[in-house]
């Protein structure tokens, strides 16, 4: 095409010209079309592929950086947060947004949990988080981020978090425990139950990672598949991320009155 890569272009290229160069950089990246790729995408078929960008292109120019001058999106946020909350056994006090992905989702539920233990206990200046070595490195992030000390504990020998571990990590500055289901080294469901109980016996506030099985694993389990209790439905769990994978992604907070 003629220029230099790198440096301001000096004049305009043609519509044409640019296509061609964007599609002819495609040939260099993963055909996923002609086979499986790793969790990097998700096809669920033309059909579905279609209405996406269908969608996309109707939206386009919208910005939902003003909801009061595109209610549809702001509209289109809320319906596909209280379907979520629904979908994982919350109910209509669940608030939530939707975010950039996963890893926005999880920094979203360490502000939280960190806003609100330091509204009630303003004295406790450096926050810590509690976490199995096994939960995603966005909490690692989250924990740089916010000023949240992350205590990584040991995972069982089947890989699940250590529930004891846990427990005795816990101390007055603690502001979060998270478990995940599943999470994505080993693809196991912690035990989210167990640790909702010590959440709940502690007063803290109890992160599930869902943002690989919150779309998943309902379904499995409607497929007759056995999975652990993990949502809102599980007393102690406080919020849940989930992906709607990978393209958009919601993290749910019940609304809390205490
Ligand atoms: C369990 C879990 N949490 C969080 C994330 C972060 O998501 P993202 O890569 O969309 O930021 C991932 C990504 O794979 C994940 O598997």
């Amino acid at each position: 095409m003629g220029r230099t890569p790198f440096c301001f272009p000096k004049k305009g290229i043609p519509k044409e010209d640019i296509l061609a160069e964007m599609v002819a950089s495609q040939m260099h990246d993963v055909q996923w079309r002609e086979g499986k790729t790793f969790s990097l995408v998700y096809h669920a078929g033309e059909v579905v592929t279609d209405l996406l960008m269908s969608a996309y292109l109707l939206f386009f120019s919208q910005n939902a950086l003003n909801p009061t001058v595109f209610p549809s999106l702001r509209r289109f946020e809320t319906e596909v947060v209280m379907m979520a909350a629904d979908l994982l056994g919350g109910d209509e006090k669940v608030v939530g947004n939707m975010t950039s992905g996963g890893t926005e989702s999880c920094l979203m539920a360490v502000k939280t949990a960190r806003d609100w233990f330091l509204s009630k206990h303003p004295e406790m200046q450096k926050p810590e988080m509690v976490l199995p070595i096994s939960a995603h490195p966005a909490f690692d992030k989250a924990a740089n981020y916010f000023g949240v000390k992350a205590i990584r504990t040991p995972v069982r020998e089947d890989l699940r978090a250590d529930v004891d571990a846990v427990e005795k990590a816990i101390r007055p500055e603690t502001v979060l425990i998270v478990g995940t289901a599943p999470c994505y080294p080993h693809g196991v469901v912690d035990p989210i139950v167990e640790l909702g109980q010590l959440a709940h016996e502690k007063k803290i506030l109890l992160h599930v990672d869902a943002c690989v099985g919150g779309f998943m694993l309902p379904f499995v389990q409607r497929l007759g598949y056995p999975v652990p209790d993990f949502d809102f439905g599980v007393p102690g769990v406080t919020s849940i991320s989930a992906d709607l994978h990978k393209e958009y992604d919601v993290a749910c907070y019940p609304s809390s009155e205490g």
